[in-house]
Protein backbone atom coordinates (compact mmCIF):
# COMPACT_ATOMS: atom_id res chain seq x y z
CA UNK A 1 0.00 0.00 0.00
CA UNK A 2 1.38 3.70 -1.02
CA UNK A 3 0.55 6.49 1.13
CA UNK A 4 1.11 9.98 0.56
CA UNK A 5 2.42 11.81 3.14
CA UNK A 6 1.90 15.98 2.85
CA UNK A 7 4.37 17.75 5.59
CA UNK A 8 6.69 14.27 5.90
CA UNK A 9 9.69 16.22 6.30
CA UNK A 10 8.24 17.91 9.74
CA UNK A 11 8.32 16.83 13.46
CA UNK A 12 5.63 14.30 13.67
CA UNK A 13 5.63 13.78 9.67
CA UNK A 14 8.82 11.79 9.69
CA UNK A 15 8.12 10.11 13.00
CA UNK A 16 5.03 8.71 11.18
CA UNK A 17 7.00 8.18 8.02
CA UNK A 18 9.19 5.79 10.08
CA UNK A 19 6.13 3.79 11.38
CA UNK A 20 4.81 3.68 8.02
CA UNK A 21 8.13 2.27 6.29
CA UNK A 22 8.04 -0.77 9.34
CA UNK A 23 4.71 -1.81 8.51
CA UNK A 24 5.74 -1.84 5.21
CA UNK A 25 4.01 1.00 3.81
CA UNK A 26 5.41 2.83 0.65
CA UNK A 27 5.61 6.20 1.65
CA UNK A 28 5.57 9.52 -1.35
CA UNK A 29 6.46 12.78 0.81
CA UNK A 30 5.31 16.10 -0.49
CA UNK A 31 6.76 19.22 0.95
CA UNK A 32 8.20 22.78 0.38
CA UNK A 33 10.55 22.40 4.12
CA UNK A 34 9.07 26.18 4.71
CA UNK A 35 9.70 24.54 7.99
CA UNK A 36 11.73 21.52 8.10
CA UNK A 37 15.21 20.18 6.29
CA UNK A 38 15.42 17.59 4.01
CA UNK A 39 18.35 16.25 5.67
CA UNK A 40 15.48 14.31 7.92
CA UNK A 41 14.80 12.39 5.33
CA UNK A 42 18.49 11.06 4.82
CA UNK A 43 17.68 10.65 8.58
CA UNK A 44 14.50 8.53 7.80
CA UNK A 45 16.32 6.63 5.38
CA UNK A 46 19.41 5.89 7.97
CA UNK A 47 16.40 4.28 10.09
CA UNK A 48 14.69 2.41 7.96
CA UNK A 49 16.74 1.45 5.48
CA UNK A 50 14.28 3.02 3.18
CA UNK A 51 14.55 6.64 1.08
CA UNK A 52 10.60 8.13 0.58
CA UNK A 53 9.71 9.19 -2.33
CA UNK A 54 10.31 13.08 -2.37
CA UNK A 55 8.18 15.53 -4.43
CA UNK A 56 9.90 19.39 -2.97
CA UNK A 57 6.65 21.33 -3.86
CA UNK A 58 4.02 23.46 -2.05
CA UNK A 59 0.49 20.95 -0.91
CA UNK A 60 -1.28 23.79 -2.93
CA UNK A 61 0.23 23.39 -6.24
CA UNK A 62 -2.87 21.02 -7.71
CA UNK A 63 -0.38 20.39 -10.37
CA UNK A 64 2.11 18.43 -8.61
CA UNK A 65 -0.65 16.86 -6.75
CA UNK A 66 -1.94 15.59 -10.21
CA UNK A 67 1.17 14.51 -11.23
CA UNK A 68 1.60 12.74 -8.06
CA UNK A 69 -1.84 11.22 -8.06
CA UNK A 70 -1.06 9.94 -12.02
CA UNK A 71 1.93 8.67 -10.54
CA UNK A 72 1.20 6.71 -7.98
CA UNK A 73 -1.53 4.43 -6.82
CA UNK A 74 -2.03 5.96 -3.66
CA UNK A 75 -4.09 4.44 -0.92
CA UNK A 76 -4.40 7.08 2.04
CA UNK A 77 -3.56 10.39 2.52
CA UNK A 78 -1.48 11.96 5.98
CA UNK A 79 -2.27 15.39 5.88
CA UNK A 80 0.26 17.22 8.25
CA UNK A 81 0.97 19.88 5.95
CA UNK A 82 0.56 23.12 7.53
CA UNK A 83 2.02 26.31 9.57
CA UNK A 84 1.89 25.32 13.73
CA UNK A 85 3.39 29.10 15.42
CA UNK A 86 0.09 30.43 17.31
CA UNK A 87 1.94 33.85 17.73
CA UNK A 88 2.60 33.65 14.30
CA UNK A 89 -0.75 33.57 13.14
CA UNK A 90 -2.10 36.21 15.18
CA UNK A 91 0.95 38.35 13.47
CA UNK A 92 -0.02 37.35 9.71
CA UNK A 93 -3.65 35.79 10.04
CA UNK A 94 -3.76 35.92 6.02
CA UNK A 95 -0.54 33.35 5.53
CA UNK A 96 -1.89 31.06 7.57
CA UNK A 97 -5.42 30.86 6.26
CA UNK A 98 -3.92 31.14 3.07
CA UNK A 99 -1.28 28.08 3.66
CA UNK A 100 -2.80 25.55 5.57
CA UNK A 101 -6.56 26.00 4.36
CA UNK A 102 -5.94 26.44 0.50
CA UNK A 103 -3.46 23.29 1.20
CA UNK A 104 -6.53 21.15 2.63
CA UNK A 105 -8.76 22.53 -0.14
CA UNK A 106 -6.24 21.56 -2.94
CA UNK A 107 -5.61 18.20 -1.62
CA UNK A 108 -9.42 17.64 -1.41
CA UNK A 109 -9.72 18.60 -5.06
CA UNK A 110 -6.86 16.76 -6.30
CA UNK A 111 -8.30 13.93 -3.97
CA UNK A 112 -11.58 13.89 -5.64
CA UNK A 113 -10.44 13.85 -9.19
CA UNK A 114 -8.38 11.15 -8.66
CA UNK A 115 -10.69 8.86 -6.83
CA UNK A 116 -8.65 8.66 -3.63
CA UNK A 117 -11.08 8.32 -0.86
CA UNK A 118 -8.87 8.19 2.61
CA UNK A 119 -7.72 10.85 4.33
CA UNK A 120 -6.19 11.65 8.05
CA UNK A 121 -5.65 14.82 8.97
CA UNK A 122 -3.89 16.46 11.85
CA UNK A 123 -6.03 18.27 13.83
CA UNK A 124 -5.51 19.90 17.56
CA UNK A 125 -6.60 19.80 21.06
CA UNK A 126 -6.67 23.69 20.23
CA UNK A 127 -10.21 23.19 18.54
CA UNK A 128 -11.97 22.45 21.50
CA UNK A 129 -13.58 25.02 23.40
CA UNK A 130 -11.83 27.57 26.15
CA UNK A 131 -15.60 26.88 27.92
CA UNK A 132 -14.88 23.01 27.83
CA UNK A 133 -14.27 20.92 31.01
CA UNK A 134 -11.33 18.55 30.68
CA UNK A 135 -10.97 15.72 30.28
CA UNK A 136 -11.90 16.68 26.52
CA UNK A 137 -13.95 14.20 24.79
CA UNK A 138 -14.61 14.00 21.22
CA UNK A 139 -18.07 15.26 21.97
CA UNK A 140 -16.70 18.18 24.11
CA UNK A 141 -17.69 22.05 22.52
CA UNK A 142 -15.40 23.27 20.03
CA UNK A 143 -14.75 26.59 18.55
CA UNK A 144 -14.36 29.93 19.77
CA UNK A 145 -10.87 29.55 19.09
CA UNK A 146 -8.33 31.97 20.77
CA UNK A 147 -5.98 32.57 17.56
CA UNK A 148 -5.97 32.21 13.40
CA UNK A 149 -3.83 28.91 14.16
CA UNK A 150 -6.67 27.47 15.95
CA UNK A 151 -9.31 28.91 13.82
CA UNK A 152 -7.43 26.67 10.42
CA UNK A 153 -7.65 23.35 12.30
CA UNK A 154 -11.33 24.54 13.06
CA UNK A 155 -12.28 25.54 9.60
CA UNK A 156 -9.80 22.71 8.12
CA UNK A 157 -11.95 19.71 9.79
CA UNK A 158 -15.20 21.45 8.56
CA UNK A 159 -14.01 21.53 4.99
CA UNK A 160 -12.77 17.84 5.34
CA UNK A 161 -15.92 16.80 6.51
CA UNK A 162 -17.91 18.73 4.29
CA UNK A 163 -16.08 16.97 1.27
CA UNK A 164 -16.29 13.85 2.18
CA UNK A 165 -20.58 13.94 3.14
CA UNK A 166 -20.95 15.36 -0.65
CA UNK A 167 -18.51 12.34 -1.66
CA UNK A 168 -20.28 9.45 0.63
CA UNK A 169 -18.00 7.17 -0.12
CA UNK A 170 -14.92 8.58 1.69
CA UNK A 171 -13.32 7.26 4.64
CA UNK A 172 -11.33 10.37 6.75
CA UNK A 173 -9.70 10.26 10.13
CA UNK A 174 -9.74 14.07 11.82
CA UNK A 175 -7.10 13.18 14.65
CA UNK A 176 -6.60 16.04 17.86
CA UNK A 177 -2.77 16.36 19.00
CA UNK A 178 -2.78 17.15 22.45
CA UNK A 179 1.10 17.85 23.40
CA UNK A 180 3.47 15.76 21.04
CA UNK A 181 7.08 15.76 22.18
CA UNK A 182 10.50 13.58 22.54
CA UNK A 183 12.21 12.16 19.53
CA UNK A 184 12.90 8.99 17.88
CA UNK A 185 14.67 6.55 20.35
CA UNK A 186 17.79 6.78 17.94
CA UNK A 187 18.07 10.58 18.02
CA UNK A 188 18.54 10.98 14.54
CA UNK A 189 15.36 12.37 14.41
CA UNK A 190 12.92 14.94 15.98
CA UNK A 191 12.08 18.46 16.74
CA UNK A 192 14.22 21.13 15.38
CA UNK A 193 12.23 24.37 15.90
CA UNK A 194 13.53 27.79 13.75
CA UNK A 195 14.43 30.64 16.40
CA UNK A 196 13.16 30.92 20.17
CA UNK A 197 11.17 27.61 20.66
CA UNK A 198 7.11 28.64 21.54
CA UNK A 199 6.81 24.86 22.98
CA UNK A 200 7.61 23.95 26.81
CA UNK A 201 9.71 20.65 25.52
CA UNK A 202 12.49 22.13 22.74
CA UNK A 203 12.34 25.43 25.15
CA UNK A 204 13.56 22.81 27.97
CA UNK A 205 16.08 21.12 25.95
CA UNK A 206 17.46 24.35 24.87
CA UNK A 207 18.43 25.67 28.61
CA UNK A 208 19.45 22.16 28.76
CA UNK A 209 22.07 22.10 26.28
CA UNK A 210 23.10 25.94 27.34
CA UNK A 211 21.76 27.65 24.05
CA UNK A 212 19.22 29.37 26.34
CA UNK A 213 19.87 30.79 30.22
CA UNK A 214 16.73 29.67 31.82
CA UNK A 215 13.36 28.70 31.37
CA UNK A 216 10.62 31.54 32.15
CA UNK A 217 7.13 29.56 33.61
CA UNK A 218 4.41 31.32 32.67
CA UNK A 219 2.20 31.78 36.04
CA UNK A 220 2.08 29.66 38.70
CA UNK A 221 -1.69 31.15 39.71
CA UNK A 222 -3.89 28.90 37.45
CA UNK A 223 -5.89 26.17 39.85
CA UNK A 224 -3.97 23.34 39.65
CA UNK A 225 -2.17 21.55 42.37
CA UNK A 226 1.14 23.36 41.97
CA UNK A 227 -0.41 26.46 39.60
CA UNK A 228 1.17 26.05 36.62
CA UNK A 229 -0.27 24.72 33.11
CA UNK A 230 -1.55 21.47 32.91
CA UNK A 231 -1.20 19.38 29.65
CA UNK A 232 -1.63 15.95 28.19
CA UNK A 233 2.42 15.29 26.84
CA UNK A 234 2.33 12.48 24.39
CA UNK A 235 5.65 10.78 23.12
CA UNK A 236 6.02 11.49 19.09
CA UNK A 237 6.58 8.02 18.10
CA UNK A 238 3.00 6.85 20.48
CA UNK A 239 1.50 9.93 17.76
CA UNK A 240 3.52 8.13 14.97
CA UNK A 241 1.34 4.41 15.88
CA UNK A 242 -1.79 6.18 16.32
CA UNK A 243 -1.65 7.18 12.52
CA UNK A 244 -1.05 3.65 11.31
CA UNK A 245 -3.54 2.34 13.39
CA UNK A 246 -6.30 5.19 12.05
CA UNK A 247 -4.76 3.79 8.78
CA UNK A 248 -6.24 0.49 9.46
CA UNK A 249 -9.68 1.82 11.18
CA UNK A 250 -10.04 3.81 7.64
CA UNK A 251 -9.70 0.70 5.69
CA UNK A 252 -12.74 -0.95 7.28
CA UNK A 253 -14.81 2.14 8.04
CA UNK A 254 -16.80 4.48 5.80
CA UNK A 255 -17.30 8.62 6.89
CA UNK A 256 -15.79 10.83 9.62
CA UNK A 257 -13.99 10.00 12.65
CA UNK A 258 -12.67 12.18 15.24
CA UNK A 259 -9.92 10.71 17.61
CA UNK A 260 -8.25 12.33 20.37
CA UNK A 261 -4.57 10.69 20.65
CA UNK A 262 -3.20 12.20 24.00
CA UNK A 263 -2.01 9.62 26.94
CA UNK A 264 -5.34 10.78 29.08
CA UNK A 265 -2.70 11.83 32.19
CA UNK A 266 -1.70 15.69 32.66
CA UNK A 267 1.37 16.90 33.81
CA UNK A 268 2.10 20.34 34.97
CA UNK A 269 5.47 22.34 33.94
CA UNK A 270 6.91 22.05 36.70
CA UNK A 271 6.57 18.12 37.17
CA UNK A 272 7.73 18.33 33.38
CA UNK A 273 10.83 20.44 35.15
CA UNK A 274 11.55 17.64 37.68
CA UNK A 275 11.09 14.57 35.80
CA UNK A 276 13.43 16.17 33.19
CA UNK A 277 16.08 16.96 35.47
CA UNK A 278 15.76 13.65 37.29
CA UNK A 279 16.19 11.12 34.39
CA UNK A 280 18.57 13.56 32.42
CA UNK A 281 20.45 14.17 35.69
CA UNK A 282 20.66 18.34 34.51
CA UNK A 283 19.75 21.08 36.33
CA UNK A 284 17.15 23.50 34.30
CA UNK A 285 17.48 26.87 35.79
CA UNK A 286 13.95 28.60 35.79
CA UNK A 287 11.94 31.91 36.70
CA UNK A 288 8.04 32.05 37.38
CA UNK A 289 6.51 35.12 34.83
CA UNK A 290 3.30 36.57 34.29
CA UNK A 291 0.70 34.13 31.85
CA UNK A 292 1.11 33.79 28.49
CA UNK A 293 -2.19 35.36 26.81
CA UNK A 294 -4.99 32.57 25.54
CA UNK A 295 -3.15 29.62 27.53
CA UNK A 296 -5.66 27.63 29.64
CA UNK A 297 -4.69 25.87 32.85
CA UNK A 298 -5.41 22.20 32.17
CA UNK A 299 -5.79 20.39 29.58
CA UNK A 300 -5.74 16.59 28.68
CA UNK A 301 -8.25 13.87 27.15
CA UNK A 302 -10.47 11.30 27.31
CA UNK A 303 -9.20 8.25 26.32
CA UNK A 304 -12.48 6.52 25.53
CA UNK A 305 -12.78 6.63 22.22
CA UNK A 306 -9.30 6.19 21.06
CA UNK A 307 -8.78 2.77 23.24
CA UNK A 308 -12.36 0.99 22.23
CA UNK A 309 -12.53 2.52 18.70
CA UNK A 310 -9.74 2.89 17.24
CA UNK A 311 -8.07 0.28 19.08
CA UNK A 312 -5.04 2.67 20.16
CA UNK A 313 -2.91 3.40 23.19
CA UNK A 314 -0.24 5.10 24.16
CA UNK A 315 2.59 3.38 26.22
CA UNK A 316 5.71 5.53 26.74
CA UNK A 317 5.73 8.01 29.63
CA UNK A 318 6.89 11.56 30.53
CA UNK A 319 10.18 9.99 31.34
CA UNK A 320 10.79 8.47 27.87
CA UNK A 321 9.44 11.70 26.55
CA UNK A 322 12.38 13.78 28.49
CA UNK A 323 14.84 10.91 27.60
CA UNK A 324 14.34 10.83 24.25
CA UNK A 325 13.80 14.87 23.95
CA UNK A 326 17.15 15.34 25.40
CA UNK A 327 18.76 12.36 23.11
CA UNK A 328 17.74 14.13 20.11
CA UNK A 329 18.92 17.57 21.33
CA UNK A 330 22.45 16.62 22.35
CA UNK A 331 23.15 14.77 19.34
CA UNK A 332 21.91 17.43 17.21
CA UNK A 333 22.52 20.67 19.32
CA UNK A 334 22.02 22.80 16.00
CA UNK A 335 18.85 20.31 15.29
CA UNK A 336 19.20 19.89 11.37
CA UNK A 337 21.40 22.89 10.11
CA UNK A 338 24.12 21.80 12.41
CA UNK A 339 24.76 18.50 10.23
P1 LIG B 1 6.25 20.83 11.32
O1 LIG B 1 6.30 22.28 11.02
O2 LIG B 1 7.46 20.19 11.88
O3 LIG B 1 5.79 20.01 10.03
C1 LIG B 1 4.93 20.55 9.05
C2 LIG B 1 5.55 20.25 7.69
O4 LIG B 1 4.69 20.75 6.67
C3 LIG B 1 6.91 20.90 7.49
O5 LIG B 1 7.81 19.96 6.97
C4 LIG B 1 6.63 22.02 6.48
O6 LIG B 1 7.76 22.30 5.68
C5 LIG B 1 5.47 21.44 5.70
N1 LIG B 1 4.58 22.40 5.05
C6 LIG B 1 3.89 23.44 5.61
N2 LIG B 1 3.12 24.03 4.70
C7 LIG B 1 3.32 23.39 3.52
C8 LIG B 1 2.79 23.53 2.22
N3 LIG B 1 1.90 24.48 1.90
N4 LIG B 1 3.21 22.67 1.26
C9 LIG B 1 4.12 21.70 1.53
N5 LIG B 1 4.64 21.50 2.75
C10 LIG B 1 4.24 22.34 3.74
O7 LIG B 1 5.01 20.61 12.31
P2 LIG B 1 4.57 19.30 13.11
O8 LIG B 1 4.75 19.60 14.55
O9 LIG B 1 5.18 18.10 12.53
O10 LIG B 1 3.01 19.33 12.83
C11 LIG B 1 2.41 18.58 11.79
C12 LIG B 1 0.93 18.88 11.76
O11 LIG B 1 0.35 18.57 13.03
C13 LIG B 1 0.61 20.36 11.49
O12 LIG B 1 -0.53 20.42 10.67
C14 LIG B 1 0.29 20.89 12.87
O13 LIG B 1 -0.58 21.98 12.82
C15 LIG B 1 -0.38 19.68 13.52
N6 LIG B 1 -0.29 19.70 14.99
C16 LIG B 1 0.93 19.84 15.58
C17 LIG B 1 1.01 19.88 16.97
C18 LIG B 1 2.33 20.11 17.66
O14 LIG B 1 2.33 20.52 18.82
N7 LIG B 1 3.46 19.85 17.03
C19 LIG B 1 -0.15 19.73 17.75
C20 LIG B 1 -1.38 19.56 17.09
C21 LIG B 1 -1.44 19.53 15.70
C1 LIG C 1 2.75 23.93 27.50
C2 LIG C 1 2.72 24.53 28.90
C3 LIG C 1 2.68 26.93 28.89
C4 LIG C 1 6.65 27.46 27.12
C5 LIG C 1 0.60 24.68 21.89
C6 LIG C 1 -0.41 25.21 20.92
C7 LIG C 1 -1.37 24.13 20.51
C8 LIG C 1 -0.63 22.86 20.04
C9 LIG C 1 0.50 22.47 20.93
C10 LIG C 1 -0.60 22.70 17.67
C11 LIG C 1 1.76 25.71 29.05
C12 LIG C 1 3.97 26.42 29.51
C13 LIG C 1 5.49 26.93 27.64
C14 LIG C 1 7.52 28.18 27.98
C15 LIG C 1 6.04 27.72 29.81
N1 LIG C 1 -0.04 23.03 18.76
N2 LIG C 1 5.19 27.05 28.97
N3 LIG C 1 7.18 28.26 29.31
O1 LIG C 1 0.32 25.96 24.74
O2 LIG C 1 -0.40 23.62 25.41
O3 LIG C 1 -0.06 24.17 23.04
O4 LIG C 1 1.31 23.60 21.26
O5 LIG C 1 -1.75 22.41 17.46
O6 LIG C 1 -2.18 24.66 19.52
O7 LIG C 1 -1.12 26.27 21.54
O8 LIG C 1 1.92 23.97 24.50
O9 LIG C 1 4.31 23.64 24.87
O10 LIG C 1 3.48 25.96 24.31
O11 LIG C 1 2.96 24.97 26.55
O12 LIG C 1 5.79 27.84 31.03
O13 LIG C 1 8.57 28.71 27.58
O14 LIG C 1 4.04 25.06 29.18
O15 LIG C 1 2.22 28.07 29.58
O16 LIG C 1 1.22 25.65 30.33
P1 LIG C 1 0.37 24.52 24.51
P2 LIG C 1 3.24 24.65 24.98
Amino acid sequence: MKILVTGGAGFIGSHTCVELVNRGYEVVIIDNFVNSSKRSLDRICEITGVMPILYEADVRDESVLSEIFGEHEIDCVIHFAGLKAVGESVAMPLRYYENNLGSTIALCNAMKRNSVKKLIFSSSATVYASGAEPPFSEGSPTGGCTNPYGWTKYFGEQIIRDAARAEGDWSVALLRYFNPVGAHKSGLIGEDPQGIPNNLMPFICQVASGRREKLNIFGNDYPTPDGTGVRDYIHVVDLALGHVAAIDYLSKNVGESVFNLGTGKGYSVLEMVKTFERVNDIKIPYEIVGRRPGDLAVSFTNTDRSAGVLGWKATLGLDDMCRDAWNWQKKNPNGYSGL
